[in-house]
């Protein structure tokens, strides 16, 4: 029982980064808070933060291969450019929840278009880091109910 949460360019800087926009909380905390939500349920959270595009890809590509059940996926800047990353998701047979801290769709024209909402199951914009608890319990949940 393993779900990816995989973070694009600049959350790194989580908490010092515009915070006005994206909050004051840290990408470990974010993770960790993830980490111990999952390991209650009994299910493995594995993180990974990337500013490099392929990067992101080799982990999708590690995902479709390991039996990875979901993934959480904030692409940040890639959202609105990576084709790369959309191509990865489609091969990736579990589910694919979109997060992003702001509400993208408030901001400049260029946000709106999203290339990995093509593919994603479920897209969550604009809860800040609850966004990222709430596509896990999605996840969580959905997995112990039966797929009618
Ligand atoms: C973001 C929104 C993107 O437009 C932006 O490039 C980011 C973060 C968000 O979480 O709100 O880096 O994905």
């Amino acid at each position: 029982k393993k779900i990816v949460v995989l973070h694009g360019p600049n959350l790194n800087l989580l908490g010092t980064r515009e915070p006005d926009i994206y909050g004051r909380e840290m990408l470990d905390d974010i993770n960790n808070a993830l980490r111990e939500k999952a390991r209650d349920q009994g299910w493995d959270l594995q993180c990974l933060q990337s500013n490099h595009e392929g990067e992101l890809v080799d982990a999708i590509q590690a995902a479709c291969q390991d039996g990875t059940s979901a993934i959480i996926i904030n692409p940040a800047a890639y959202t609105h450019t990576s084709v790369a990353i959309l191509d990865a998701l489609n091969m990736f047979k579990g589910r694919v929840i979109e997060v992003h801290l702001s509400n993208v769709h408030q901001r400049e024209r260029f946000r709106h278009h999203s290339y990995v909402s093509l593919r994603a199951d479920g897209v969550i914009a604009g809860l800040g880091s609850q966004g990222y608890q709430a596509a896990l319990d999605s996840i969580m949940t959905r997995e112990g109910q039966s797929r009618a």
